[in-house]
Order: C-alpha cells, then structure tokens, then sequence
C-alpha cells in the first residue's frame, strides 16, 4: 500500500489560537461582540466575513490580502478563523514567511510549492478502500528520533466496522500520522483509500457523538464490505500531483529527501492533466488560501515571483500579515508601506486590526481560560489583563498554562494571583516583548 507523503497540518503551531472556532458573525454578516473565541475587532472580523463569502462564490482568485495591525492584534487569529469558516473543503495553508528559507531548495521553489499547495482539485473517481465505523484504534508509539522528547506513531491498529462485518488492519506511520492529525477516534466513520492512503472523515456515528456543539456531521454505519469499490470524490493539492508525478518519472525519487526541487515540465504536464479533467467533467478546480505570516520576512525576490505567480489561472488567496508600518522591503533600500511592493500591495485588499482596550483583553484572557480548562481567581484575572495590556497580550496567554501548573503544586484547582506572579519571575519576556513594541512604535512614527 502506498502512502501519501504529506501532510500539511502542524498542529503545534495552532495551539495558541485553539479558542478560535470561527469568525463569529451572525447571519446579517454583523461581529458579535464576542463569536467564535473572538472578541472585539469587530470591522476586522466584517470584513473578513465578506472575504470568506467572495472565496466560497469564487470570487478571489488570484486576488490577496494584507492583514496589517500592531503585535498580538489578532491577525492570526483571525486568518485561522478564515480557514475555520471556509470548511474542510477548501484548502488552506498556513506558513511563515521564514519557512521559505531552507537549505533544501530554492527559496522561490519553496514558495511556489506552497502555492500550489493551496490550490485543490476535486477528483470524482471510483476507488478501492476500506470504510467503516472505527471501533478500536491503537496507536504504537516510538520516541520522536529528531526530538526524542516527543512521541511519534510507528504504526496503528484500527478495527473497521460495517452493519455486516469488522476488520482489524494494521497501517504504517504516515497513515497513523493523519489518524493523529485528523484526530480520527472511535465512533468516526472513515473511508481509506487502499492505493494512496488517503484518509477521509466522513462523519461520526449517534454513539461516537460526545457533546452536542460538535458541529461534526451525524452519519449511519456503513452497509456491505469494509473493502470495496467506491465512487467518491476527493480533493487533491495541484502540489499532491506534482508530487505524485515526480516521484513516477524518476527512480531516483526513492533515494531522496522527503522535499525537494520539482521540474516546471512536471508542473505543466500536472496542469494540462488537471485541464484535461476539467474539461471532461471529471475534476473542478478549488482555489484555496494560502496565508503568509510574518510577511516582512519575504525579500523582493520572493514578492515579485509570487506577484507573477498571482497572475496565472491557477494561483490561490493570498492573505498576508504584517505588524510593521513602513519598512525596508528585504533585498533593497526601498522603504516601503508595511515592507511590502507597492506592485504587489495594489492587488491586495487591506484589513487592519487595532489594539485593544483592556476590557477586551481581560475577555480574551477569560475566554482562553475557559477553553483552557482552568479557573481563574478574581484578582489573577486583573493580574493577567494588566499584563496583557502592559506588556503584550501574547506574553499574558503564554503565562496561563505555567501559572495553572504553578497552582496545582499547590494543590488549588484555580489561579490565584501568586501563580500569575511566580510564573511571570520564571518566564520573564518583559525585556524582549517590550523591546519589540518599541521596535513597533519607531517604526510607526519613521
Ligand atoms: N480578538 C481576539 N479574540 C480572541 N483571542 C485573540 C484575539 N486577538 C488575539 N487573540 C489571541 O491573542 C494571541 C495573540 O494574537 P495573534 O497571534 O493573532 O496576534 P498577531 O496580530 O498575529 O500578532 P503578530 O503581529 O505578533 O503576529 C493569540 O493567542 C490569539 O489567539
Ligand atoms: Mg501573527
């Protein structure tokens, strides 16, 4: 069984926004004060409403935007309430701009890969795969052998389970990787595609249903087989097939890296291919977003390559974020609004969020805790939102999880002030999140 290679999410890096469910716009469009996990940033959450509804209508492609605001204003948060909004459907890749620089290729190939990671085509095909309810599923966990800290499944056992029949499979790493990512759990009815290894939630049986605001779709056990035929459509990324095609035009793919260059001939031939399908009615092409953070880290090169790359038929939403006012656009002398070409900055639609008042804060601290789990005392919340509003609201979000580990080696089940006061000695961020403000208020005045 062959697997498939990739798998974009990185849970990690979402960790500090899993409040965020949504937008939280009711059905006129309008922000709620607090939807979501958001609170306040009202005309920043309207606006990109509106831009979740242009994408889903297929009206963005090819077109961008600058989410532009001051540190810990929300910008990611809301992009990532975007990619909630726009449903499973529709791709959405996030990066930072960082991620372009590595050793392994060219910093526009890098890029370029990344695009067309955002770009789906859903394929109707009929495929052999197995589909059930998933009844048992057990993970083999190994250390992580790059960070040995971390645990990392070597391999799964999973029980599928129809109205006629059970089987019990074991599956390799890259499959239990997405099991993982996709949070796959008893109750959940999945359907894997025996060639690619492909794995899709369908849906979650009554009895594998735990609260009532799941929001997951209510599905039947299956009927007949586990393996069969089905006639099902799928969404792969324009880089899947890249990939796929590259790894059969060259044997020497065996024996190389995981990432690596791939040839603009096996672009196009993926491209014409993806054509082809369209035109028989057997594919339709899903712009999806591909979000930029930390924008100012991109250099000229990498603006003007995705500024031609935004023109072609098969680009994604670009949404890029950036904290800075005016700034050197990398690679040159040019100052420039938010570091960015003023070419480029034409074709982007621009949302800004602002700072927030401290009441806002303190909700955004409360709303982090509840879904944290813990409690917070009175006075630990005014201790913590004074933080927020002082120093940064990130350093104050970073400091509940310490401080709640501090309340328990008292054995209190809440946060009292001392908590928030030790852990704010520990993890002493003041000098470099202050550092950066200033860096922000220069920025703005120059
Ligand atoms: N309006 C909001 N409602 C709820 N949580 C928020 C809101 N704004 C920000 N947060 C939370 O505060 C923290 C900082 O916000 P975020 O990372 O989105 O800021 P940012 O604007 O992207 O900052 P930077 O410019 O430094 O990247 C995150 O944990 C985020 O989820
Ligand atoms: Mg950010």
């Amino acid at each position: 069984m062959e697997e498939i290679r990739e798998i974009t999410q990185k849970f990690e890096r979402y960790s500090a926004h899993s409040h965020i469910t949504g937008l939280g716009l009711d059905e006129g469009m309008r922000a709620k004060k607090i939807g979501g996990g958001l609170v306040g940033q009202i005309k920043a959450r309207e606006a990109a409403g509106i831009i979740v509804k242009m994408i889903k209508d297929g009206k963005m492609a090819g077109r961008g935007i600058l989410m532009a605001g001051p540190p810990g204003t929300g910008k990611t948060a809301i992009a990532l309430a975007i990619s909630k909004e726009l449903g499973k459907d529709i791709p959405f890749v996030q990066v930072s701009a960082s991620e372009f620089y590595s050793s392994e290729m060219k910093k526009t190939e890098a890029l370029y890969q990344t695009m067309r990671k955002a770009i789906g085509v859903r394929i109707r095909d009929t495929r052999r795969v197995l589909e059930g309810e998933v009844v048992e599923l057990d993970y083999n966990m190994v250390p992580n052998p790059y960070n040995p800290t971390q645990k990392v499944p070597e391999s799964a056992t999973i029980t599928l389970a129809t109205k006629k029949e059970r089987r019990r499979f074991s599956v390799g790493s890259r499959i239990a990787l997405q099991f993982m990512y996709a949070g796959i759990a008893k109750g959940d009815v999945i359907i894997i595609d025996k060639e690619t290894g492909r794995v899709t939630k369908v849906g979650k049986t009554s009895s594998g249903k735990r609260f009532d605001i799941e929001g997951e779709e209510i599905v039947d056990v299956p009927d007949g087989d586990v393996e069969k035929d089905k006639e099902y459509t799928y969404v792969v990324t324009l880089h899947d097939l890249d990939e796929a095609k590259a790894r059969r035009s060259t044997i020497l793919s065996l024996f190389s890296s995981e990432s690596r260059e791939i040839d603009n001939e096996i672009r196009q031939a993926v491209d014409e291919q993806v054509k082809d399908w369209i035109e028989q009615g057997v594919a339709e092409l899903i712009p999806g977003v591909l979000f930029i953070d930390e924008t100012h880290l991109m250099d000229i090169e990498l603006f003007a390559f995705m500024n031609r790359a935004m023109e072609s038929e098969m680009s994604p939403i670009i949404i890029l974020a950036s904290n800075r006012g005016f700034a050197r656009i990398r690679g040159t002398d040019v100052v420039s609004p938010h570091g960015i070409p003023l070419d480029l900055l034409d074709r982007l639609l621009i949302i800004t969020t602002e700072p927030y008042e401290r009441d806002e804060i303190r909700l955004i601290i409360e709303t982090r805790c509840a879904e944290m789990g813990v409690v917070v005392d009175e006075k630990a919340l005014e201790k913590l939102t004074d933080i927020g509003y002082k120093n940064s609201l990130r350093y104050a979000i970073q400091l509940i999880a310490p401080a709640s580990e501090i309340s328990k080696t008292r054995n209190s089940g809440k946060i009292e002030i001392e908590d928030v006061e030790r852990a704010e000695s520990l993890f002493v961020d003041v000098s470099k999140s202050s550092g950066y403000l200033k860096e922000w208020e220069e920025k703005m005045l120059s």
